[in-house]
């Protein structure tokens, strides 16, 4: 018998029962073999624009970029909820965060993911009510690096820890039926794990959220120029395929 499609509330459900592993797919063979492995969540991510595209962080990613990788990822028809990022500016007010999560569902997401708290609830609330679960990220936000100069744990002093308190129950409040936690300092990862109705996903931020993401590129090796230093790789996927191609050429 066929096991049943996950979705967003069976992933709001999976809190104090399952831990969530989730993890990053951007094109057809991934989100295939991630299905297969029994990943109930894959995020169709904007980190694509460096693992994928080559960009030196998320801010050249664009609505078209999503759009293109998102259906590529869907021709997979994963069991797995399939998650997509809103790229920057694209959710600067209400009406463009619904049209362009519209977008995104049109292509085969099944959820979307932005960036920010409070500071985006009204969109958040506005994507809900159009009927498109909404996946929330708080923390370190990617979609900032250039402002922010840089990847900072977040929480550390106790306004952060406040205002990051205050991120997840806006979220909840406007309808998230789960959020990433990313590179939130551990003992407040826990403190709002603790405190919220819905799943925390962590990257970056301790053992004790309800689940972790990671980039899937840096899990198996396949992008070995940077690994951030919260991951341990679990293969070298692309030093393999190096050597199977050098044995290949020398075949020859
Ligand atoms: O873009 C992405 O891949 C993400 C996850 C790492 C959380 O936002």
């Amino acid at each position: 018998m066929q096991s049943p499609k996950i979705t967003a509330e069976s992933i709001r459900a999976m809190k104090g029962h399952a831990r969530i592993a989730a993890l990053t797919a951007y094109d057809y063979p991934f989100t295939r073999l991630l299905d297969e492995a029994g990943v109930p969540l894959i995020l169709v991510g904007d980190s694509l624009g460096m693992v994928v595209l080559g960009h030196p962080d998320t801010t050249h990613v664009t609505m078209a970029d999503m759009e293109h990788h998102t259906r590529a990822a869907a021709r997979a028809h994963p069991r797995a909820l399939l998650a997509a990022d809103l790229p920057i500016h694209s959710y600067r007010t209400l009406e463009e965060a619904v049209a362009n999560a519209r977008r995104l569902m049109a292509v085969g997401a099944e959820a979307v993911k932005a960036e920010g708290g409070g500071a985006i609830a009204g969109q958040v609330r506005a994507i809900v009510a159009a009927g498109i679960p909404f996946l929330g990220h708080i923390g370190m936000l990617p979609q900032h690096v250039v402002e922010e100069g840089g990847y900072h744990v977040k929480g550390r002093e106790a306004a952060e820890r406040e205002a990051l308190l205050a991120d997840a129950y806006a979220l909840v409040e406007a309808g998230a039926f789960a959020m990433v936690l990313e590179l939130v300092a551990a003992p407040v990862a826990r403190a709002i794990t603790a405190a919220v109705p819905v799943p925390t996903i962590g990257i970056g931020s301790g053992p004790d959220c309800d689940g972790q993401i990671l980039v899937i590129n840096d899990l198996v090796g396949t992008f070995p120029w940077f690994t951030p230093r919260f991951v341990k790789p679990r293969l070298q996927a692309f030093a393999e395929m190096r050597t199977a191609i050098d044995d290949w050429r020398r075949s020859l």
